[in-house]
């Protein structure tokens, strides 16, 4: 086999000693997402549960235990959304949008007819030179071709456009108007209309800006324009083509529940923009037919209560939130919002999740405590062996780890399962951190040019890696100690206090 690369033929579902390996690179990462978390195998299968069935999950635990990990990789279980969500003027009354929800094909059909809307783009050298002269990407005086962006010709350093005189000009007359300059920064107009014959007959064609391109519109792509406007005007709020996964961290009220921005101008016919075109999502609406993951779910407090609503209704309106804002007036009702709910807090936060949520959670979901410590066995020690894997092949600039690398590591989770959970026997499942120390390990090895992570970098990455409480216990023997050497008197006198909390708070005798 000397010299054959044998690719990751190591699998950690079916086990093997770390004796097997030569570096992690034998390690073969799962292709399942799921399958990448390691040691958390009551979470994990309730996630799958989750997925099938549309159930929430609230994740307890931890930080740095994989608590995201599961909610983003149980959404890549999900099939695809199949529904578009839009918002569509009310001639009615456009302060009151309607809702459209449209399936897949159905969205595919309207791209199909849009297209004939669209127009052809065309090089500004093949459309007629007086039309790129006056959409402003031929220069009249040199010829140059540039960008509508520029004002001046980058060749000749002049106008590329001759500006019309104003009112009363004596030149008025001789220019005749041909040459305009739109208001803004771009040269020339941003619409030129004409005709043209074709097949015998006279029609209309209008060019148009497009970026570095010009947007051919023949009569009939004009007409379908026109039908498509009258129809009716709508703005896709929920693209089909999305994200099954929604972030929503200590969110604002906005992000949460979508917005209706504003417009000085309000919904002025000509001035403003419509109401149907102001209004935005929020995450309960971007997460429709996916997940919506929500860290730390007590720090949203009352916000809480509207999740809840939408949880139960699979709808909730959008309307404008900032009451000084023109978008106040606005409200969109039954915008769809059915998602998977997934939830993490801690252990200590737990009281602080509104009790009618968490028995929503739980009569149509699953709430669970994940591990935080795992069996030392050799199974669990090929678990950690992938996570090591899978932590170097994120990082894409360290180097694999060698075996005794791998062994070193295990030695570590060993020693923090017993210091940070009190649990003999076992391997720390807060790998959050000791991902930190696999990454450090490597930009050791890297630093010195070694081709592999080895013991001896990890072992240099754990004495660097202490928190400062580690560091002042190994000094002073134990936390107090420290504590103690580094404190007045009075701050003394001042116990169970810290200093540190002592000194914000309004009695002037603390530390200073
Ligand atoms: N069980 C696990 N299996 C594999 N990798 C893990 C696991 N737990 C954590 N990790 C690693 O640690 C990183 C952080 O984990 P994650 O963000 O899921 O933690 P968390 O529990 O959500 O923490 P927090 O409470 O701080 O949000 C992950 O991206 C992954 O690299
Ligand atoms: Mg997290």
């Amino acid at each position: 086999m000397k010299g054959i690369a044998k690719g990751p033929y190591l699998d950690a579902s079916r086990g093997f000693g770390l004796d097997e390996l030569e570096t992690t690179a034998d390690v073969a990462i799962p292709s399942d997402p799921l399958a990448r978390v390691i040691g958390q195998e009551e979470a994990i299968s309730l996630a799958r549960i989750a997925a099938t069935q549309r159930r929430h999950l609230l994740l307890v635990g931890p930080p740095g235990t994989g608590k995201s990990m599961i909610a983003q990789a149980l959404s890549l279980h999900l099939p695809r959304p199949t529904e578009e969500i839009r918002i569509v003027h009310n001639p009615e009354n456009p302060e009151r949008p309607l809702v459209e929800v449209r399936k897949g094909e159905e969205v595919l059909e309207d791209a199909r007819e849009m297209e004939g809307a669209e127009g052809e783009l065309i090089d500004p050298k093949e459309a007629p030179i007086n039309v790129a002269e006056r959409l402003g990407y031929k220069c009249v005086n040199c010829g140059d071709y540039s960008s509508p962006m520029e004002r001046l010709c980058p060749k000749c350093n002049r106008p590329k456009v001759q500006i019309q005189q104003g009112a009363g000009s004596p030149f008025s007359d001789l220019l005749g108007g041909i040459f305009e300059v739109t208001i803004g920064q771009l040269a020339g107009r941003d619409k030129v209309t004409t005709t043209r014959k074709r097949f015998g007959k006279e029609e209309v064609v209008v060019f148009e800006r497009s970026g570095e391109m010009i947007k051919v519109l023949d009569q009939k792509a004009l007409e379908k324009r026109r039908e498509m406007e009258r129809v009716s005007p709508r703005k896709v709020l929920v693209k089909l083509e999305r994200n099954a996964f929604i972030l929503a961290t200590g969110a604002s009220e906005t992000e949460l529940l979508g917005d209706v921005k504003h417009d000085p101008y309000g919904g002025h016919p000509q001035l403003g923009s419509q109401p149907y075109e102001r209004v935005v999502p929020g995450s309960i609406h971007d997460s429709h037919e996916g997940v919506l993951f929500i860290d730390e779910l007590p720090q949203l407090g009352i916000l809480q209560r509207s999740i809840l609503t939408a949880m139960q209704e699979k709808r909730f309106p959008i309307s404008g939130r900032n009451p000084q804002s023109a978008g106040a007036s606005v409200r969109v009702d039954n915008v769809p919002c059915s998602f998977i709910f997934v939830a993490a807090c801690n252990i200590q936060d737990l009281p602080n999740i509104l009790s009618p949520l968490r028995s929503r959670i739980t009569g149509s979901g699953y709430e669970v405590l994940v591990e935080t410590v795992m069996e030392d066995n050799e199974s669990n020690r090929a678990g950690l062996a992938q996570f090591i894997a899978q932590e170097i092949a994120m990082d894409t600039r360290i180097p694999h780890a060698s075996t005794d690398a791998v062994v070193a590591v295990v030695e570590e989770a060993k020693r923090r399962a017993k210091t940070l959970d009190g649990k003999e026997k076992s391997l720390s499942l807060r790998l959050r951190d000791l991902g930190g120390l696999i990454r450090s390990a490597g930009d050791i090895a890297v630093t010195k040019g070694d081709p592999l992570i080895t013991a001896e970098h990890i072992k240099k990455a754990i004495k660097r890696s202490r928190t400062v409480e580690e560091q002042i216990r190994e000094k002073y023997g134990s936390y107090q100690g420290g504590l103690a050497t580094d404190m007045s008197d009075s701050q003394k006198s001042m116990a169970p206090y810290h200093y540190w909390n002592y000194h914000v708070q309004d009695d002037k005798r603390g530390y200073i």
